[in-house]
């Protein structure tokens, strides 16, 4: 037996007496097991049988699995998030390298979102997506759950009522005053609608655990932890000003312009999940911004009217 084996078996040893196991059970157990192969170690039978279109319209399952690839994506996005929550000697090397990676996932959402505005066909889809209402990818939790970890939460409070939250109001009452909340509200009268209601029976208690887990670890707050000549550092101001651009800008763009196809055909036709959608979807309006303070006015004032265009990189 060569030394390598013999500390790799000293080391087993260690590891399993430490908790009061017997090593050549372990290493009998290897004599038995099955080879491990790609489809178990994915799970791709399970992940393959995960889509069950509603009705016979075969657009629908592009419609599915394309919704299923982008919460695969959000899934990825959130865990590179939670990395930078959760990092000790957090860095600008390692900040501007995590960004650009979640950017990379979102630049990816936005560039393969052609898949549902070209190709499938609007009387396909005006069909099927009568049996889907009340639904609506507004009801992504994950998306929520980015928005709740990018940045501070009266950036996502409806511009309306921003000067009457601060960091002292309960969450409970943040919660009510999402600017997501309006695309489920009564303008008049405040009544939910059924999509809002179900997505807040479902969600809610969570989003209020997940606001306060993220209130001190969320992107901005992390990034004004850094000393100052870090947070100057140009290198993670782009990523960051890349990051919130491709988010609140491009894919909600490429976005609006799909739901513009599709709804747009007819002024009588209401989205699936019921909102104004028009002025709901489109970035001029709600002006959402992860991290205002790294764009001038100006920008802000621009901020999705020159929207397909590349932010402009700052330069020394
Ligand atoms: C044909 C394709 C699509 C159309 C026509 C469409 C339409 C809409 C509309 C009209 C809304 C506003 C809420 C409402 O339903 O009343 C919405 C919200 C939303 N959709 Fe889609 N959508 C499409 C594809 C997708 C895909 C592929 C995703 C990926 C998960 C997605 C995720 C979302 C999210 C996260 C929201 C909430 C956005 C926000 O609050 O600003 N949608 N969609």
């Amino acid at each position: 037996m060569n030394s390598k084996t013999e500390n790799l078996i000293e080391s087993l040893k260690k590891k399993y007496s430490n908790s009061g196991e017997d090593l050549n059970v372990h290493l009998e157990g290897l004599l038995h097991s099955k080879p491990i192969t790609y489809w178990d170690y994915i799970q791709l039978e399970s992940l393959l049988g995960i889509q069950n279109p509603r009705t016979k319209h075969p657009d629908e399952m592009v419609f599915i699995v394309y919704h299923q690839t982008t919460e695969l994506i959000f899934k990825m996005i959130l865990w590179e998030i939670d990395q930078i929550a959760v990092r000790k000697d957090l860095n600008a090397t390692f900040f501007a390298e995590k960004l650009t990676r979640i950017s990379r996932y979102f630049d990816l959402l936005s560039n393969s979102f052609e898949i549902m505005n070209e190709g499938m066909l609007v009387e396909q889809f005006m069909k099927f997506r009568t049996t889907l209402t009340p639904s609506s990818g507004f009801q992504s939790a994950q998306y929520r759950l980015i928005e709740f970890a990018s940045t501070e939460l009266i950036n996502l409070i409806d511009i309306r009522f921003r000067k009457t939250i601060n960091r002292n109001t309960p969450f409970e009452h943040a919660y009510e005053h999402l600017y997501w909340q309006a695309a489920g509200k009564n303008h008049n009268t405040g009544a939910k609608s059924t999509m809002l209601i179900e997505f807040q029976e479902k969600y809610m208690d969570d989003f209020i655990t997940f606001m306060k887990y993220y209130h001190k670890t969320n992107l901005w707050t992390r990034f004004k932890s850094l000393p100052l000549e870090i947070q100057n550092e140009l290198e993670l101001r782009n990523a960051m000003r890349h990051y919130d651009h491709t988010v609140n800008v491009k894919w909600v763009m490429f976005h609006y312009k799909t739901a513009g196809k599709y709804l747009k055909s007819s002024t009588k036709v209401r989205a699936t999940g019921g909102s104004n959608w028009q002025k709901y979807m489109h970035p001029k309006y709600q002006k959402r911004i992860f991290f205002p303070d790294l764009w001038s006015l100006k920008e802000q004032n621009q901020w999705g009217i020159d929207n397909l265009k590349d932010y402009n990189i700052l330069t020394k």
